[in-house]
């Protein structure tokens, strides 16, 4: 929306801010209330709100929007949000929709030309769809097609944001559905074991559900074609199951792709050992633009022990377990199958504020001067990709991304990859052995004219330098935290400079001699406190490394 404001004359001059120009009213964005039968989702919530009021825009909001995600309409009264009664009204207000599901007929019905939508929309499996917006000449924005291997982009990245809470409650409906203690027990009432998780699939749901169940106790093993997550399974408390047979699992992008026969012969296998050993198994393996791979036959489930419980979070996309049924949680040979496909949406009051979030940093994106004016900058790689309808016109999909892919590492990574340094490449081997030429002139140099005791404290700092970047270098990313602490404590080798200085003061006294009563007060305190950094930091530490202990 536009309007014109006239210059303005003052005194005989003309004011910069009065010439004749386009000023461009701060946009409105509505939300309407979800309507895919359970959604409990609502696209904004009153957190967010004055964030988006303070990015200059308005904001209106379906009576009713957020009620089942414990959003009541005074709840967004009381940020500024205007509460709009009925669908047809609020569009009709609308210059920016902010919505969850894939639009139905009626609700594309209700847009008008100039209107922005933001929502899914799975423009490949929605042909028709694209048609329609389009044919209404809008713009729209699918928070689908984000190029989430785009390091900018993770902030608006709501499809990992609502994996991860999928992720997380499939591990709780496990726990609902399973009748025993996730974590094992000594009770005088007799010993419980740990349940046993095996979770198929590693990727953002996978390795939520693998943090959860071990968090909660259990005894948590994974599997996935990416050989490249075994290192964040275990950073979560999980064991890494290896298929036996080589093969590289990524198919780009940070995705996976069908595997040969043969690996799949050998994955079933190996299925088919976990599902008689564990208690339960959540799946989640999925592969772009294909249907969930078949992981749990029919013939594994017969063989799990009765009780056990499988959350099959791929079920809308036809299931991991050939005996899932979608949107369903049955009994079949005694195993628990749950399909429900709206993990996410029953924890809606979590999985709206992320998804809000998410939308509030696409809008940040769109509006740049923070005046409540949107650009869809098709320049920026982020919302190019975004962006499947502009103004009638569809534009999907989008060029490749330019920017290299942040989690697209080779998935086969061997157990010791080269390291900084360490490649048998010959230009890598000479760049080391200039670094060697240059460090021995140094020393040389160094040695030459400087005094001897110096050239012997040099050579010391050389060395610590050196035993402490291979310390750190070879320790894994995950547990560089407990390590900071470990140095921490060990730093608090100062201790031994204050006995040093402790020491003259208290010969001398015993000498006869006036002990310097300021350094040896200095000493006392240094020991003092370097004393809390020191058992502080062995503490810590030990308390981190309890965290990855089983
Ligand atoms: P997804 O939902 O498509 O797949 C889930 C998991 O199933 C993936 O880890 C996949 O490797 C696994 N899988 C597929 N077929 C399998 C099979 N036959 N057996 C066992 N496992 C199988 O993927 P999701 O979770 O949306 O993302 C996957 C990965 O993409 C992430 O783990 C991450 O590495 C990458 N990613 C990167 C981002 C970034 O760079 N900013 C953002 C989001 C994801």
């Amino acid at each position: 929306m536009q309007i014109s404001i006239p210059a303005e004359t003052t005194g005989g001059q003309t004011r910069v801010a009065a010439t004749p120009e386009t000023v461009k009213k701060p946009l409105l964005i509505g939300v309407p209330k979800e309507t895919a039968p359970g959604e409990k989702r609502v696209a904004t919530v009153p957190e967010v709100v004055e964030k988006l009021v303070k990015l200059g825009f308005s904001v209106a909001v379906q009576s009713g929007a957020g009620d089942a995600a414990n959003c009541d309409d005074d709840s967004y009264r009381a940020v500024g949000a205007q509460v709009i009664d009925g669908a047809a009204q609020l569009f009709a207000a609308s210059d920016m929709v902010f919505k969850i599901g894939v639009p139905t007929p009626e609700e594309v019905g209700l847009m008008h030309a100039g209107q922005t939508l933001i929502t899914f929309i799975w423009p490949a499996q929605n042909p028709e769809l694209m048609k329609q917006l389009a044919d209404k000449k809008v713009t729209v924005l699918a928070i689908d097609s984000l190029p989430r291997t785009l390091s900018r982009a993770q902030k608006m990245d709501a499809l990992t944001s609502q994996a991860g809470v999928a992720g997380y409650r499939a591990v709780i409906e496990a726990a609902n559905a399973f009748g025993r203690f996730f974590n094992g027990q000594i009770t005088a009432a007799g010993k419980v074991p740990p349940a046993k998780v095996f979770i198929a699939g590693a990727g953002v749901a996978g390795l939520a559900a693998i943090g959860t169940a071990a968090s909660l106790g259990a005894i948590v093993r994974a599997n996935d074609t990416r050989a490249e997550v075994a290192d964040q399974v275990v950073s979560l408390g999980g064991e890494f199951v290896k298929v036996d047979y080589e093969e590289e699992g990524s198919g780009g992008g940070g995705y996976a792709k069908v595997m040969s026969e043969g690996f799949q012969q050998a994955q079933r296998e190996m299925y088919a050992k976990q599902a008689r050993e564990v208690d339960i198994i959540i799946t989640t393996a999925l592969i772009p633009g294909k249907p969930a791979p078949r992981l749990i036959t029919a013939d594994m489930v017969k063989t799990m022990k009765p009780g056990s419980v499988i959350v099959d979070m791929a079920a809308e996309r036809g299931g991991n377990c050939e005996l899932t049924e979608p949107g369903q949680a049955v009994v079949k040979h005694g195993v628990t199958i749950v399909g429900y496909t709206d993990l996410a949406s029953r924890l809606a009051k979590q999985s709206s504020t992320l998804y809000a979030t998410n939308l509030f940093r696409v809008a940040e994106e769109l509006c740049k001067t923070k005046d409540g004016v949107i650009n869809v900058n098709m320049e920026d790689e982020a919302i190019r990709g975004l962006t499947v309808v502009k103004e009638g016109s569809i534009t999907w999909p989008p060029p490749p991304v330019k920017a290299p892919p942040i989690a697209a590492k080779p998935a086969a990574m061997p157990a010791k990859a080269p390291k900084h340094g360490a490649s048998s490449a010959p230009a890598s081997g000479k760049s080391t052995a200039i670094t060697f030429l240059i460090a021995a002139l140094m020393f040389w140099f160094v040695g030459a004219f400087a005094p001897p005791a110096f050239l012997g404290h040099f050579t010391v700092f050389v060395l610590a330098v050196f035993v402490g970047y291979m310390v750190v270098w070879n320790v894994t990313p995950a547990l560089h935290t407990p390590l900071m602490s470990v140095t921490n404590a060990i730093s608090s080798i100062i201790a031994i400079g204050a006995l040093v200085q402790i020491a003259p003061p208290l010969m001398a006294q015993a000498a006869g001699n006036r002990p310097e009563g300021w350094i040896l007060g200095f000493a006392v305190l240094a020991i003092a406190l370097t004393a809390v950094n020191m058992f502080g930091g062995f503490a810590v530490t030990q308390r981190m490394l309890q965290m990855f202990r089983k």
